[in-house]
């Protein structure tokens, strides 16, 4: 498909938050109650953006590597995994308080005084970002627990489980999408930052003295994944860490460089985690997490090369990348895969019981293999323009002449080229045009 640059970034991200409200991409969350921060919900396009989303990555992680599986786990684990894997004493986010107005802000995002009101902020306090929770039903008796704070550690503690019921060897990975908790000092910027969000891990398994291989291959396979995804893929870009999170090594994000919303613009890191994870968990439940290799006999923690990026990050990013505005429509340029559906299905006139019959037998028939949109509300324009909108990448219109000729005109949303299609070939033409 044509690809244009978006030229006018101003006030992009309202213009995306608009739109995502107006069209059912995404809600934000308990908004009868007047909302809560940091929490969002995704309506009926937004959940099939996602979902397909999520399906483009699963697919390219477990079917194009034969040697990466996937598992679910809970969001609930025992609290002991959040003091061996460092979370309780290092997950902190320092903070300062305005003493006039009492507005508390992440020391690192501000400087000398308050941005709201000007007054003078309090010495950063340490504040633990894990979302804490309590399990049992006997008041004196419940339990602490805490919310995942990294969807990854869940991974870790299945590895043997993992190696135990599958032919896997080293080098090796597990790969899992899944809900985080942070209790966020400034959740904003729309799904950028949020306090539950979802994640996507690769944990890659490889012998100690193979990590900057490996480093270096997930880094740049996961580019490649991105940049195949993205309208504008000259707008990503890798930012390597110096201030380090307590479990890496070395650390780069991939990040998406036209952002309007400044800095933090990270989408995904590749961490360099080591042994810390294994041999903290090993340390901390008494276990040996030693891989063994059944034919040296060798015995070790395997080091671990983790990629992991943010699901609702790349959902925003690529909906603000995929926004232009041209002459009298808007158009989601989105990756035809990712469209939240993938053809709309028009009587030319609703009010023509022959029109409406043929097409709808065209709309039942596209269903079976396409996520389809039906439309007869209003003038064509309209329809097209509504479906721009939204980034269907196809829409098919039923006319009087297809009633004789059997043909229906097919309008494709970037170039608005329209061609002619016999009917019985309009599934497969639509399936060539996606692949
Ligand atoms: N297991 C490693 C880990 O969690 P991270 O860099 O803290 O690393 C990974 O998070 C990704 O999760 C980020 O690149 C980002 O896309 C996403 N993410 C992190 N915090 C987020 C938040 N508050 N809201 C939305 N996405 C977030």
């Amino acid at each position: 498909m044509p690809k244009s640059k978006t030229e006018n970034k101003s006030g992009l991200m309202e213009k995306i938050v608009s739109l995502c409200k107006r069209r059912g991409f995404v809600f934000p969350g308990s908004e009868i109650y007047g909302g809560l921060q940091g929490f969002y919900d995704f309506g009926p396009l937004g959940v099939e953006m996602k979902n397909n989303l999520k399906q483009l990555w699963w697919d390219w992680m477990t079917r194009k590597h034969e040697d990466i599986v996937g598992i679910d786990g809970a969001i609930i684990t025992n609290p002991k995994v959040w003091e061996a894997s460092g979370h309780l004493k290092s997950f902190v986010d320092p903070l300062v308080e305005c003493k006039k107005c009492h507005h508390r802000f992440k020391a690192d995002d501000i400087s000398a005084e308050c941005p709201d009101c000007g007054g003078n902020l309090t010495e950063p306090k340490v504040f633990n970002i894990l979302v804490p929770t309590q399990l049992g039903v006997i008041e004196d008796e419940k339990t602490n627990a805490y919310l995942r704070g990294e969807a990854c550690q869940t991974i870790y503690l299945d590895y043997k489980s993992v190696l135990d019921t599958t032919r896997l060897k080293i080098p090796f990975g597990i790969c899992q999408i899944g809900k985080a908790f942070r209790n966020e000092v400034t959740p904003g910027n729309f799904l950028f930052r949020q306090r539950e969000f979802e994640q996507w891990d690769l944990q890659w398994f490889c012998r100690p003295e193979e990590m900057e291989k490996w480093f270096k291959y997930w880094k740049n396979e996961r580019m490649d994944w991105y940049k195949s995804i993205f309208t504008h893929p000259e707008n990503l870009g890798f930012y390597e860490h110096e201030k380090l999170a307590h479990y890496a090594k070395k650390a780069f994000d991939i990040e998406y460089a036209a952002s309007p919303i400044g800095n933090g613009k990270e989408m995904e890191g590749i961490h360099w985690r080591g042994d810390w994870d294994l041999s903290r968990h090993a340390e901390f439940s008494g276990q040996d997490l030693s891989y063994v290799d059944l034919e040296t006999g060798e015995k070790f923690i395997p080091n671990i090369v983790e990629t992991s990026g943010g699901v609702d990050r790349t959902f925003l990013f690529l909906l603000l990348d995929a926004y232009c505005e041209e002459k009298d429509r808007v158009v989601l340029k989105l990756y035809p895969k990712i469209a939240p559906y993938k053809v709309a299905v028009f009587p030319l006139l609703a009010n023509k019981p022959e029109l409406a019959k043929l097409a709808r037998s065209i709309y039942d028939n596209l269903k079976i293999n396409f996520i389809t949109a039906w439309d007869d509300r209003g003038n064509i324009g309209k329809r097209y323009y509504a479906q721009d909108e939204i980034g269907t990448p196809f829409c098919v219109t039923v006319d009087f002449e297809s009633l004789e000729d059997k043909k229906v005109t097919i309008r494709e949303r970037d170039s608005m080229k329209q061609e002619r299609i016999a009917i019985d070939e309009l599934a497969e033409y639509i399936k060539k045009q996606l692949e």
